[in-house]
């Protein structure tokens, strides 16, 4: 345990902005270069992002405790990692998370500051069950006040995003295989297992909803797209589904060199690597370096646009702290950008869908806008438990 702690650390926040390129990148994209170059270890994935996910209740209970600015700066990394880490996991008795923080302290800070993590530790522990029964009665708690304060106006979606943040690692995951069935599996057997595909409850009903609307209404032949493909999820449970016709030629598309090794990666675990034509391509980006090879036009295409990833706060829990306002200035034109030319490139009687992570008002309506048409589908409309909110789009080209 200590060695993961000491593993998670260069992922929090105050670690990474000693670092140009990690206070650059986004949590997702470290974690990244970390998979590509050798495994990170399960554990260490889970401290990262329940100490994110628990952010906004670690500083008000280290407000309750001292709230003084603490030196070297980087230790509130440890003190935040160690608090998610006691609210969320109940198989690792907590007083052995405790000492072995204090022990990961002394490796990297020195004994001075051992005293301090033990009796934030101990008193974390001491006040966990208030700490859960305080935010089981107001999961709000988990959202930072400048979120609470842009979805005001709607309870529905601040409630189901605090509710995906608390919600607990030790639940097991979500997956599916390449013959297409869906489990919740414990998460040694999905390590265990090469070709199992995690995937959130939300994608697979979206993935479903594709496959009824492909049924009932079949693209005419010609090739498929999936044009924001990476890591290759959906592509991997629409091939899982049976939805891309078996002599349908299959391009999958990503904007990132990282993240199109990892699609690439993702179908060879798979299989599918001759399958599926793989492809660096920027979409609406004119300026772009790239060899377009691709189709003239697709019979289907699949856009699952890069967005704002309000839907899964859960999986990338940095974005909480980000500047929201600003941030979907560029994310809206980069939609916008996207959705002129991959429409653009869909044959007539060709099926276009499209999706989004998103679940804030304004990115929602601003596809829907760009679309004419108000969404189709929305994961979270159909499940009861918090999962994934993903909203999307069924549009056949009339042309
Ligand atoms: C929501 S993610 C895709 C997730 C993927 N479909 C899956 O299910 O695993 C959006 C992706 O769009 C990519 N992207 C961003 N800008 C792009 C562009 N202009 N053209 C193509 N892909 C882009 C990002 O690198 C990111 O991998």
């Amino acid at each position: 345990m200590k060695a993961a702690l000491l593993e998670a650390l260069p992922f929090l926040p105050r670690h990474r902005a000693r670092s140009k390129r990690a206070s650059q990148l986004s949590l997702d994209d470290i974690l990244d270069d970390r998979r590509a170059s050798g495994e990170l270890a399960g554990g260490v994935l889970d401290l990262v992002l329940m100490a994110y996910r628990y952010r906004a209740p670690f500083e008000l209970a280290w407000r309750e405790f001292s709230g003084k600015s603490l030196r070297p700066a980087e230790l509130e990394d440890l003190l935040q990692i160690l608090f998610g880490a006691l609210l969320s996991r109940d198989r690792t008795p907590g007083p052995v998370l405790v000492s072995e923080a204090v022990e990961a302290t002394r490796q990297a800070f020195g004994p001075a500051a051992c005293g301090l993590v033990n009796a934030f530790g101990r008193k974390t522990l001491a006040t966990k069950d208030a700490w859960l029964a305080k935010l089981e009665a107001d999961p709000l708690l988990a959202l930072p006040a400048a979120l609470r304060e842009r979805w005001s106006a709607h309870p529905a979606i601040l409630a189901r995003s605090a509710r995906q943040l608390l919600r607990r690692p030790e639940a097991g995951i979500w997956s599916f295989d390449a013959g297409g069935s869906f489990a919740k599996r414990e998460a040694t057997a999905f390590r265990e297992e090469g070709r199992l595909q995690a995937i959130d409850p939300g994608s697979w009903d979206l993935l479903g909803w594709i496959l009824e609307r492909v049924r009932a209404n079949p693209p005419p032949a010609g090739a498929w797209l999936d044009a924001c493909a990476a890591p290759g999820g959906k592509l991997l449970g629409l091939l899982a589904r049976g939805t891309v016709p078996a002599d349908a030629e299959l391009h999958a598309t990503d904007a990132k060199f990282r993240r199109v090794e990892r699609l690439r990666e993702n179908l060879a675990r798979w299989g599918s690597e001759t399958r599926v034509r793989t492809s660096l391509h920027a979409w609406g980006d004119a300026k772009a370096d790239r060899s377009d090879e691709l189709p003239a036009r697709f019979a289907f295409a699949l856009a699952d646009l890069p967005c704002s990833g309000s839907g899964t706060l859960h999986t990338r829990p940095d974005l909480l702290d980000l500047d929201w306002a600003e941030r979907m200035i560029s994310t809206l034109d980069l939609q916008k950008r996207i959705l002129a030319e991959v429409r653009d490139r869909v044959a007539p009687g060709g099926a276009l869908f499209v999706s989004l992570c998103s679940v804030d008002p304004v990115e929602v309506d601003h596809v829907s806008g760009l679309l004419g048409r108000a969404p189709d589908f929305s994961s979270w409309d159909r499940r009861e438990e918090t999962c994934e909110g993903l909203t999307a789009w069924h549009v056949t080209n009339s042309r």
